[in-house]
């Protein structure tokens, strides 16, 4: 293994972070690359069940770094109590390194997010209400504060009055809320600073030094290419770019220094929060898909919206991401059912095909799915550990997404258990 990233190709919530965790094992260092604890991960370790929203996944594994690179936005209240979570679980943390350069959500982002979503009613974004939209608005007003602003109390004061100068107008309603107390925040922030500082790094040069050496390195995606604030389905998306490119920026490395590029997909799809979905269904046979496959936000416990795979915007994604292998989660969720459908394209509100994701918002908005229906299987797949375990026709399906898409499937998830994968034997680990 060399310098892998790792990138949801759907809406996310693809299961990224169990994939994570099998590769970390035989990486030197997972990096998250962009996003915040809008993100969560369930990783099931001996039966043992870890949410984990900011930290990477590989914390589980003694000798792997984890790094939060420059791209990420982070709350350091989450970061903290994560920390403290982990540790209570006897999990070290010693290997954890946060970039310097790294922007933190700020009390104030959180209530901005909130207005904001209340402001736009009825054409709200969903977000997760967690400040990351604030928080990377004022990242590129060059109005952030950052991990590093932590580290001298003066600094971080300055800084946070004058980030607070341009938003009194919004914030008014909330000016006797204790959480803008500036006070307060400068000593709460400054708290946070000194717990956190032993963490603090240059973690592009840590980064940089790893791969010099030659050393296996994952790069962690959070969301999903759907939710990418340029190639996404704008503004119903994240304030991030979780695309593979984004990769380099937000950790810090050339695109030379990225060997492969991994899409984990959901064998059928799923998406939280508002904006278009194709190839959505709903009654009862939505309400199974999301009872079985347990579609219930990690973050914010909203039931996700669900429906079938949808290989036109999964072959977008392959395209815009250079993917150079699939992933294809969940699959078990889909036994039992007769005929599996699969998004093959779209229908335009006036009737044209379409076999390529719309760049239009409009013409996406009012997409109808092109549907074909393979043969289903009735046997539970859950044990199932190489391709030939399983049934004739989950392997048509799984052959069906590949050619489809254009991208060999490197591995297949056939249960929540870490185990319950099969390998494709040319990216089998080498114990595996
Ligand atoms: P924000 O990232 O909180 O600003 O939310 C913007 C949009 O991205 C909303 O539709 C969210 O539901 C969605 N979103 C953000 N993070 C995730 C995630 O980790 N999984 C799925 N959807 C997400």
């Amino acid at each position: 293994m060399s310098s892998i990233v790792i990138v949801g190709a759907q809406w996310g919530d693809e299961g990224k972070g169990k994939v994570t965790d099998l590769l970390a094992e035989r990486a030197d260092a997972v990096i998250r690359f962009q996003g915040g604890n809008n993100a969560g991960h369930t990783i099931i370790r001996d039966g043992e069940t870890f949410k984990l929203h900011l930290i990477p996944s590989g914390i589980l594994h003694r000798d792997t770094l984890c790094i939060i690179g420059n791209g990420v936005v982070v709350d350091p209240r989450v970061l903290t109590e994560e920390l403290d979570a982990l540790r209570r679980r006897g999990v070290d943390t010693g290997g954890l390194r946060i970039s310097a350069n790294a922007h933190l959500i700020m009390p104030y982002h959180l209530l901005l997010d909130l207005a904001r979503e209340q402001r736009l009613g009825k054409l709200e974004i969903g977000t997760t209400r967690r400040g990351i939209g604030p928080c990377y608005e004022d990242k590129a007003a060059r109005l952030g504060i950052r991990m590093q602003d932590l580290l001298d109390p003066k600094i971080l004061r300055k800084k946070i009055v004058a980030a607070l100068e341009p938003k009194r107008l919004t914030l008014r309603p909330h000016a006797k809320d204790p959480a803008l107390d500036l006070h307060a925040m400068v000593e709460e922030y400054v708290t946070y600073g000194h717990r956190l500082a032993q963490y603090i790094a240059d973690t592009s040069k840590v980064v940089w030094d790893l791969l010099d050496e030659g050393r296996p390195v994952l790069f962690e995606g959070a969301q999903g290419a759907l939710l990418d604030i340029d190639h996404g389905t704008y503004p119903f998306v994240t304030s991030s770019n979780p695309v593979a490119g984004a990769a380099c920026i937000g950790a810090g490395v050339g695109p030379k220094d990225i060997d492969e590029v991994w899409g984990v997909s959901k064998a059928y799809t799923t998406r939280v929060g508002a904006g278009p979905f194709p190839s959505e269904i709903d009654g009862d046979l939505a309400d199974q898909l999301r009872a079985k496959g347990v579609e219930f936000g990690t973050t914010t416990g909203r039931a996700r919206r669900v429906g079938w795979i949808d290989l036109v915007a999964l072959r977008y994604a392959a395209r815009i991401n250079s993917l150079t292998a699939l992933v294809l989660t969940k699959l078990d969720v889909l036994s039992g059912l007769e005929r599996v459908p699969l998004c093959t394209g779209y229908r335009s509100a006036e009737g044209a095909e379409l076999d390529h994701f719309p760049y239009h918002q409009s013409v996406l908005h009012h997409a109808t799915p092109t549907l074909v229906e393979l043969p289903g299987w009735e046997e539970d797949i859950g044990e199932a550990r190489r391709e030939e375990d399983l049934p004739e026709a989950a392997r048509a399906y799984l052959e069906f997404v590949a050619e489809f898409v254009g991208v060999p499937v490197a591995l297949v998830g056939v249960g929540p258990g870490r185990d319950q994968v099969i390998w494709n034997e040319v990216t089998a680990p080498a114990a595996g």
